[in-house]
């Protein structure tokens, strides 16, 4: 008995996913590319669809409304993505700043920044941008202080993967809480980066190390019709959609679904029985994980704060 549910969980965790190959990649040069994304329309989730592409070169790009970027990986047990922007700063720079754009997200989609990447600032107009909260003014409005651009950051005084220390041009680390903020950092600032906390798995407080390149956090959507689809005794199949009305679709070897694989109506005019073929490749426990995951879905919403934080305004000005 015991070995039948054995038995029945590890074919659970299995998916068939060589046949449906042909039909939706599931890489793009080594990052894997699961449910809820697809590199291919009317695969993945429609929520997802035409953000990711997957370059001649074998590279993923992400689409924003702010410009293409470069993924670098995607983590399915932790729903985020990692994107570089090469016009954000970097180490061989110094300080020669080059111009910059400022990231932003598409409010329409699923995706959302994370908490844990932290800006870094330079060469700030100090008339413009509250750098240095004073005690006084914080004692009475803290909630102007929390915004302010922290120059005695942790960040700004170790540059990550850097050798050197900035010293003509002032650095100073700031949470933007919303792209028009950003924005406007921007107009007052010379150039920016991006740092996200990477886990590491080390013992705390070394689990986490700062590295240049912006998160952002994306929901896996569990539906029951997709776990039916990706159920291998359901015929494993690849959950996608219909690419004239998004409803979705179950992919598998022998035509498409609205339900599985094993449903009566596909199979009704293909006979050539392939048998559970022997092309299987172990799901691994983290994607599997990173579906259940999903169930809970990822919130880390940030307090809604005014978009101009950071940046002196007549509300907030230091007198
Ligand atoms: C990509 O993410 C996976 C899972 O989080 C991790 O194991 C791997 O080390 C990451 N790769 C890089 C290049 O960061
Ligand atoms: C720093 O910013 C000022 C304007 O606020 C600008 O004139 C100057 O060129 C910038 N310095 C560098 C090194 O880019
Ligand atoms: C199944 O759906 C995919 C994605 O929408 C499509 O590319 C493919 O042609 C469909 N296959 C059949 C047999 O309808």
């Amino acid at each position: 008995m015991l070995l039948l549910f054995t038995q029945l969980f590890l074919s659970l965790l299995i998916v068939t996913t060589k046949s449906q190959s042909s039909i939706c990649r599931t890489s793009c040069g080594d990052i894997s590319i699961k449910y809820p994304f697809g590199i291919d329309d009317g695969c993945g989730s429609p929520f997802y669809r035409n953000i990711l592409s997957c370059s001649e070169s074998k590279k993923l790009e992400l689409q924003t409304a702010s410009g293409r970027y470069e993924v670098h990986n995607i983590s399915y047990a932790d729903p985020h993505i990692v994107v570089t922007d090469p016009f954000m700063w970097k180490c061989q720079d110094g300080e020669n700043f080059r111009p910059t754009r400022p990231f932003s997200l598409d409010t329409s989609t699923n995706l959302k920044l994370s908490s844990q990447n932290e800006y870094m600032f330079f060469n700030c107009s100090e008339e413009h941008v509250i750098i240095q909260p004073r005690p006084m003014f914080c004692e009475h409005f803290p909630e102007h202080c929390e915004s302010s651009c922290d120059t005695a950051s942790y960040l700004c005084r170790h540059l990550p993967r850097c050798s050197f220390a900035l010293t003509h041009s002032s650095c100073c680390s700031y949470y933007p809480k919303s792209s028009e903020s950003l924005r406007l950092m921007l107009k007052y600032c010379t150039s920016y980066t991006s740092v996200y906390w990477r886990d590491v798995g080390s013992l705390q407080p070394y689990d986490q190390l700062p590295e240049y390149g912006i998160r952002v956090d994306f929901n896996i959507p569990v539906t029951t019709s997709c776990l039916g689809c990706q159920d291998p005794l359901k015929g494993g199949g690849t959950c996608g959609f219909d690419t004239v009305t998004q409803s979705f679709m179950c992919l598998c070897k022998d035509g498409n679904s609205s339900t599985h694989c094993k449903d009566q109506d596909i199979a009704r005019h293909n006979r050539k029985v392939h048998v559970i073929a022997g092309t299987v490749t172990v799901f691994s426990a983290a994607g599997a994980f990173g579906i259940g995951a999903g169930i809970w879905y990822l919130k880390k919403v940030r307090a809604k704060a005014p978009a101009t934080c950071g940046v002196q305004s007549n509300d907030n000005r230091l007198f």
